[in-house]
């Protein structure tokens, strides 16, 4: 099957020697000379596209003739030829047609994408198409290329992969910030009562009531979409010591932004016996090889980036690889920023939730390269997190990367059941919901630190991209989720 149906990015790889080859894929353009015509397929295995010539005079039908005529970009193809070193600058080979079968003609008065160089708005109400473009079908590349690249330095670490659940009865970050599965509707609920208040009725026994009661509700209590596996990752460190998480996490955060969105993947590593000073070392470490996979394992889709989206990526990245990332305090980074109060709109003070004015001024202008920030605040950080010996701060690490900020947030987590016990209370938390959680203090507590890496924001730090919605296939935020 392969050897007969060959991607174009196993064809462009061959040796040509006048071999027969069948090429499958999506026009891009169609030109003509004199003699000649030239169409160049895509099918997105690879940056480039293939060129394949037809000869005019030696055409051996009529039938490719009609055919040409009919073609326009976007129009998909099965073309048999003969694979010949190209005289083109740019591409070693290109493939002389014999025969050219239309697969699906794309009407150039319909097709969204007849034109060239369309706006990444533009293109984001035509999400179901877009990968067809030369940027997006590099994003899509590098997103699947990426996560081998996780998964490869996990494994190679000794990582068990986990699968935590999607649905939760628990808010790991304690924010609120979740999106509730139900099986109840609201509507008919709403119907039922509206008629009865019509009919003069009191409300119906169970309509009201089953809108408001989660007893009845499919998990028999509320539950939620998951904002992060981090809680049940930690369940299973404790017991085979090194594990990650990589799957879909989602957030109600009414956050219209360029690095937001409502459904996002998370990458969530959970080490046994590891103190904050390991959890900073593999994140470090984590962070250059991913920037090291993408520069060896995708030069071409990286070259592409380099020249067309962001100027300087590669060599910025390269320097990123081989330098060391700033480790620094809040307190001190505070102190930083307090220099230089006037510049910012949010003034900085000790105890705020860095903004990303604050963030990009440590990465860009003081420290100039990526920054992990610890020993937060305990009040601006989740209820898990260490405690240092001051009772103020915490074990807490974000690492802030120039040009877009946070891109892992994680700690050392609180391993003594009563201070934890304290923490849930303080903050309002219920003990209960978080009883087999607590288990884990009570049975063979160890010291244990992780966090968590946003799949999407390594995506806009690697490729350069800058708005979070165009690295991920569908994106889901305010009012939208078109697809
Ligand atoms: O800092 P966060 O909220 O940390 C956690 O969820 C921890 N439970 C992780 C852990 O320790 N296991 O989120 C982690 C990362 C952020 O640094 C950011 O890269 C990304 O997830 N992230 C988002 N990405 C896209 N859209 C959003 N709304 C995001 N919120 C967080
Ligand atoms: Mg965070």
């Amino acid at each position: 099957m392969a050897a007969e149906k060959p991607l174009i990015k196993e064809i462009i790889s061959q040796k040509a020697e006048g071999q027969e080859v069948t090429v499958l894929g999506w026009v891009r353009t169609k030109r003509d000379t004199k003699n000649l015509t030239f169409v160049q397929v895509n099918d997105g295995s690879c940056f480039a596209s293939i060129q394949v010539t037809f000869d005019k005079d030696a055409n051996p039908s009529n039938e490719i003739e009609t055919n040409l005529k009919k073609i326009t970009t976007g129009t998909s193809v099965s073309v048999r030829g003969k694979l010949v070193p190209s005289p083109a600058s740019g591409q070693a080979v290109e493939v002389q047609g014999l025969s050219l079968e239309i697969l699906g003609d794309a009407p150039a008065d319909s097709y969204p994408l007849q034109k060239k160089n369309h706006s990444f708005e533009f293109l984001r109400t035509v999400a179901h198409l877009r990968v067809r473009t030369n940027t997006f079908g590099a994003v899509a590349r590098m997103r699947s290329q990426m996560s081998f690249a996780i998964h490869t330095f996990f494994q190679e670490r000794g990582f068990q992969y986990v699968h935590t659940p999607l649905i939760t009865a628990s808010d790991c970050e304690g924010a609120g910030e979740m999106f509730r599965v139900t099986t109840m509707n609201p509507q008919k609920i709403a119907e039922e009562a509206y008629e009865a208040g019509k009919a003069g009725k009191t409300l119906p026994e169970g309509a009201a009531a089953a809108f408001a009661d989660y007893n009845n509700d499919f998990f028999g209590k509320p539950a939620n979409l998951t904002v992060s596996g981090q809680l049940e990752a930690e369940t299973y460190a404790l017991g085979v010591s090194r594990v990650y998480t990589f799957g879909p996490t989602f957030r109600a955060e009414n956050s219209n932004t360029t690095r937001h969105l409502a459904e996002f993947w998370m990458i969530e590593p959970e080490m046994a016996f590891f103190r904050l000073e390991d959890n900073m070392d593999i994140a470090e470490n984590f962070i250059k090889y991913l920037i090291n996979w993408a520069l060896e394992k995708c030069p071409e889709d990286m070259a592409f980036f380099d020249s067309r989206i962001h100027p300087g990526l590669i060599e910025t990245l390269k320097k990123v690889s081989s330098s060391d990332f700033a480790r620094v305090t809040y307190t001190e980074a505070m102190k930083e920023l307090e220099k230089c109060a006037d510049k910012f709109e949010f003034k900085p003070y000790w105890g705020c939730d860095l903004q990303s004015e604050h963030e990009k001024f440590l990465t860009e202008e003081v420290y100039k390269r990526p920054v992990i920030l610890t020993d937060y605040p305990k009040e601006i950080k989740a209820f898990y997190m260490k405690m240092n010996n001051d009772g103020k701060t915490v074990r807490a690490m974000d690492v802030l990367v120039p040009g877009l900020g946070e891109i892992i947030g994680g700690s050392e987590r609180e391993e003594n059941l009563e201070r934890l016990e304290n923490r849930i209370k303080e903050l309002g938390l219920e003990k209960d919901d978080y009883w087999w959680y607590l288990d884990l203090r009570r049975f063979g507590s160890v010291p244990h630190s992780g966090f968590g890496l946003g799949f999407e924001r390594l995506l806009l730090y690697v490729t350069g991209m800058t708005n979070i919605r165009d690295v991920i296939p569908y994106p889901r935020a305010p009012k939208l989720a078109d697809f």
